[in-house]
């Protein structure tokens, strides 16, 4: 069968740019390899899928080249995707900084996304294996169901997080197939492991979560931390990860905007317990080798601000919300995501080394890489 484009992974990314390309007239078949589309789309946003921010700008994502991603994001803007949602009668709403969700279920999203696909005829084609990629003067991709060509082959088959959601490095081998480089894959938005000295210090807290400011080098978040079994997690763990590099320090800040060392020596102990939980207050005084009276205030005061801790590791890409780097954006134009030096060929979407925050930047950007190619490919830009 003959295309004008086909589409490969149906994720957020794919789904997004087949239906785009296939409103505006072009014959896209879209290929994905397990039973059905948009598996991660369910599971996103604790099943209510986060779908965008109300506050985007280029500061939110992460990127060998942080520029790269400014142009797609500024022609393919939160407020677009919301007129889309509002055509389908999605209801949604904001949880907090201008995060926002729908209202019902992640279903919604999903069904937005496949009756799109519908509207524009899109040929979709799941539990297709792909073989072979080749291009002499089209694309070739033999499958399963045998072989398609077309002019454009959009690659859109994400990172490596969560492979059980059908997450396969298959996009980066085809990149390096056609010579592009890769920046090196890494768990990102991931809970981070303690060592079994701070393991056997803290492993009891588990579930207990406290405010922190989480900081590495001069990125710092201001958001809720998780004691886990193994470590650490919770949002501020979760986004501080994304920068965390092995083997370096990060600082949690356990007491933000408090200042303990005006307590008087003999309340420690109970004021600790009435600004910390009590559990997490009780656990530190003890590993800290405090007792009643307490020796310095300020020494706690600066211990709690101050928390230096090495963590041992990630919970890797089986936990890993998003996957960090992947394809280099030097090779890519950020107008359209068409590779620099294989024309037709658009990689877009997680696969791509752009990596956004926590908080809906992820889905943000599978739209408007999504956008900036269809665009392309229907020749409207
Ligand atoms: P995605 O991974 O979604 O899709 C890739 C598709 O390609 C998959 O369907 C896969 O099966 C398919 N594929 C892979 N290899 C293939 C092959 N060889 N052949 C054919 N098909 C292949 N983000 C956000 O903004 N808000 C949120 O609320 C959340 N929540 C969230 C929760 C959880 C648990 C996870 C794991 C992730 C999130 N995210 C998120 C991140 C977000 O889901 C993610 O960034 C986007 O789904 C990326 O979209 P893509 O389409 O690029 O990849």
């Amino acid at each position: 069968m003959t295309y004008d484009a086909i589409v490969l992974g149906g994720g957020a990314a794919g789904l997004f740019c087949a239906a785009q390309a296939g409103r505006l007239g072009r014959r896209v078949a879209l290929i994905e390899h397990s039973d059905r589309p948009g598996r991660k789309i369910l599971i996103s946003g604790g099943g209510r899928a986060n779908f965008t921010n109300l506050r985007v700008e280029p500061r939110n994502f992460l990127s060998a080249n942080p520029h790269f991603a400014k142009s797609a994001l500024a022609r393919f803007t939160p407020q677009h995707f919301l007129d889309l949602m509002r055509a389908h009668r999605i209801p949604y709403h904001e949880k907090t900084l201008g995060q926002l969700f729908c209202d019902r279920s992640a279903q919604d999203l999903l069904t937005l996304l496949l009756t799109e696909c519908s509207a524009g005829k899109v040929e979709l084609h799941a539990s297709t294996k792909i073989t072979a990629v080749t291009r002499d003067t089209r694309f070739r991709v033999e499958t399963s169901r045998g072989t398609m060509e077309a002019t454009t082959l959009v690659v859109a088959t994400g990172g490596l997080s969560i492979p059980k959601t059908g997450a396969s490095g298959f996009g980066y081998d085809l990149a390096r197939q056609f010579g592009l480089t890769i920046e090196k894959p890494y768990p990102a938005l991931v809970p981070l492991t303690f060592d079994k000295a701070d393991q056997a210090r803290w492993g009891e807290l588990s579930g207990v979560s406290t405010g922190v400011v989480a900081t590495h080098g001069k990125q710092h978040f201001c958001e809720r931390m998780l004691y886990t079994h193994r470590g650490l997690s919770g949002p501020a763990i979760l986004q501080i990860s994304s920068y965390w590099k092995p083997g370096s320090p990060l600082n949690l800040d356990l007491l933000p905007g408090t200042d303990f060392s005006t307590t008087a020596p003999h309340e420690a102990r109970k004021q600790l317990s009435l600004k910390l939980p009590q559990r997490l207050a009780e656990r530190w005084l003890e590993v800290e080798g405090f007792t009643q009276p307490v020796p310095s205030v300020k020494k706690i005061d600066t211990r709690l601000h101050h928390w230096s801790l090495v963590p041992a590791g990630t919970e890797g890409f089986d936990k890993a919300e998003v996957t960090g780097g992947g394809v280099s954006t030097a090779e890519l134009s950020s107008q359209t995501m068409e590779a620099r030096q294989v024309p037709g060929l658009f990689f877009i979407g997680e696969v791509v080394d752009v990596t956004g925050w926590l908080g809906g930047y992820n889905f943000q950007w599978a739209w408007a890489s999504a956008y900036a190619a269809a665009q392309a490919i229907t020749g409207s830009m």
